[in-house]
């Protein structure tokens, strides 16, 4: 089946996906593409060595040269990231931080500041992934406090958010993504939060081959959407990218990337390879 969404674009959906799209028709196909630039960013987690990563960059240019519809973001560790803005360097292609501290500086062991990633050319950084909140105490209060860090040095903060699997099985879905959305969003000013993006990443799906249906997907982002509302604005609400993530493949990209509230990607375990990671921008193109 094949929809038309912009000039030119066409969206390529699985035959059994064709179902769901025609329950949510007109609402499921992309309204304002314009304001929400795709985002496609790779999440290396604590993989690969500087060389690795070089040869990922060589591999990976040439794959996505002439796709100018996404907004492109390696985070790779810390010890890589000046080798990898060097790596990219003239090319589409952003780089982000797995994590930061929220202050400048100071006695903090182990930590890295936003001054410190801005300082070596760093654009992004991911805020709250669900193996920060679960493996180093991350909280939802630490979240905000790194939010703000990020948009007062300009850095542009993917916002990670999702459920356990017990949580969606108990029924509290809605209610833990309003909780961990609200106080990630608690005290800041809509005037200065333009870049936010939040990535929706279901803590049941991430490295676990579980994707979310296109459908659970498209309802988590609507509750998100609508938390950014009552938290910021609806005008900001309708502006933020939301991003899915959660065992994102080539294979699913279209499916998911095509709906109208999942503004792109946040890629885990198929985001170390070059061709299957350039497969994926190729894809989000829907
Ligand atoms: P995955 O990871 O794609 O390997 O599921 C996603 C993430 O943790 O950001």
């Amino acid at each position: 089946m094949t929809l038309r969404a912009l000039p030119g674009k066409k969206i390529h959906i699985e035959p059994f996906r064709i179902e769901i799209l025609k329950m949510r028709e007109p609402q499921t196909r992309k309204a304002v593409p314009n304001m929400r630039k795709t985002l496609i960013a790779a999440n290396w987690k604590m993989y690969k060595t500087p060389d690795e990563a070089v040869a990922f960059t060589k591999a990976f240019i040439p794959l996505i040269a002439g796709h100018k519809h996404a907004e492109i973001v390696l985070c790779p560790s810390p010890t890589m990231l000046p080798t990898v803005v060097d790596a990219v360097r003239n090319n589409p292609i952003h780089v982000g931080a797995q994590t930061m501290h929220w202050l400048d500086q100071g006695a903090y062991t182990g930590e890295t500041s936003p001054l410190m990633l801005k300082a070596i050319g760093v654009t992004h950084v991911l805020i709250g992934h669900s193996e920060r909140r679960q493996y180093f105490n991350e909280t939802d209060e630490s979240v905000n406090l790194k939010l703000k860090s990020a948009f007062a040095h300009g850095l542009i903060p993917i916002v990670c958010v999702g459920e356990q699997l017990a949580e969606r099985e108990a029924n509290q879905t809605a209610e833990v993504l309003e909780r961990q959305t609200s106080i990630a969003l608690e005290g800041i000013d809509p005037a200065t939060a333009q870049s936010l993006v939040i990535a929706y990443e279901p803590v049941w799906a991430i490295g676990t081959g579980r994707t979310a249906t296109p459908e659970i997907a498209a309802d988590a982002h609507k509750i998100i959407r609508a938390q950014i509302a009552k938290s910021l604005s609806p005008a900001l609400a309708a502006s933020t990218r939301i991003l899915y993530g959660g065992s994102v493949k080539a294979e699913n990209t279209a499916s998911l990337c095509c709906l109208e509230d999942i503004d792109g990607a946040l890629v885990g375990g198929a985001s170390l390879d070059a061709a299957s990671f350039g497969q994926i921008v190729i894809n989000s193109a829907a």
